[in-house]
């Protein structure tokens, strides 16, 4: 879309793009937006004009489009100048995006059957030139990637993640080695009891974006893990469940995390949405939750909606299940996928980690 003109008004510039459609930008939010070097940072991309410390400019004596240098310039009464790109503005030509941080409820699945391309590649190709693409698109589209024929090291799966960005810090510690034989394990995950389905870090303010683990050893029976679409979950409650699905995507859940030094807590609805009403975020440990309270009406309404959600998420046949094996590095959307585990017997050696969610999607925008 490019701009066909310009007609000044009192309350802003009126831009009409070549399709005929026309959008008004506020006199004050083109200064503001300014992308003139002395306005905006040509390294940090930082803005540096400050519209509410200087004199209000609302007096244009010209607007001419650059079809050149593809911007528009304002001179203002004071003989100074702003310019905002096409581009600028044309992602700017919707008040709201409506899929602002939303997930992608275009390829989620409701039953493995349903993913349409099996995300699943090999460690030379997640390491060659479009591999880390690849990777990101299959996690953004179906929730999670497997990365096969991997070395069961360590080394490498630390290589793989740091590939994506730099390796989260919990309390866990950052990349960690563990097995299911500790002496004191800090959480079920380092033990070899079933674990339902969740997604980790309910009661962190901001849960890890993914997490990568990789079976690095395994003499061991059973432990087959299960991964389950949450956001699926989330489209079918909102279709069947209405009012359960309001419910979930309103009330604040605590979770906790308790131990001799460290006492955790957060809160957040189950289903996080952004102001259109689209996922942003699905966030379940029943194994977490701490206690709290309603009045009797709303947490007997509570209880129903969560355990339409509880059901959901642990019925079988909504559930991909495998079992790690070294060389295969699994990594997944924790902000929508949720994981699960059987209990085994035997010994297993486990490695990996979380990557924030910013992370992933600055990664996203850059490919
Ligand atoms: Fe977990």
């Amino acid at each position: 879309m490019s701009i066909k003109s310009l007609n000044p008004q009192n309350d802003g510039l009126n831009i009409i793009w070549n399709d005929g459609s026309f959008e008004i930008f506020p006199w004050l939010w083109i200064r503001d937006h300014s992308e003139n070097e002395k306005d905006l940072h040509p390294d940090s991309k930082q803005r540096q004009i400050d519209v509410f410390t200087e004199t209000p400019q609302d007096s244009v004596i010209e607007t001419v489009v650059d079809q050149n240098s593809k911007k528009v310039v304002v001179r203002w009464a004071d003989l100074t100048e702003s310019s905002v790109s096409f581009n600028l503005l044309k992602s700017m030509a919707k008040t709201s995006n409506p899929n602002a941080q939303a997930l992608n409820n275009d390829t989620c699945w409701n039953y493995p059957s349903e993913i349409k391309t099996f995300p699943k590649m090999t460690y030379d190709e997640f390491m060659s030139d479009k591999g880390l693409k690849k990777w990101l698109m299959y996690i953004q589209e179906n929730g999670f990637v497997l990365v096969s024929e991997a070395p069961a090291s360590s080394e490498a799966t630390k290589d793989l993640m740091e590939r994506m960005a730099y390796v989260r810090n919990s309390i866990f510690g950052g990349f960690s080695v563990w097995d299911n034989k500790l002496d004191n394990p800090d959480d079920t995950a380092f033990t070899s009891l079933a674990i339902e389905p969740h997604t980790d870090g309910t009661y962190v303010h901001d849960a890890p974006g993914l997490q990568t683990l990789h079976c690095l050893k395994k003499d061991s029976v059973g432990g087959e893990n299960q991964l389950v679409d949450g956001l699926a979950i989330a489209e079918t409650m909102r279709k069947e469940y209405p009012e359960s699905f309001r419910i979930l995507s309103s009330i604040n859940i605590p979770g906790r995390y308790i131990k001799t030094d460290t006492y955790l807590e957060a809160m957040r609805p189950l289903f996080r949405l952004n102001d259109k009403g689209k996922v942003i975020q699905v966030s379940f440990n029943n194994h977490d939750r701490a206690p709290f309270r309603l009045d009797n009406k709303m947490m007997s309404q509570f209880y129903e909606a969560y355990k339409i959600f509880h059901n959901l998420a642990n019925n079988k046949s909504r559930q991909f299940e495998f079992m790690l094996e070294p060389g295969t590095v699994l990594t997944f959307d924790n902000w929508r996928v949720l994981h699960a585990r059987a209990s085994l017997t035997g010994y297993r050696q486990l490695c990996g980690g979380y990557h924030n969610r910013e992370d992933f999607e600055s990664r996203l925008r850059l490919i």
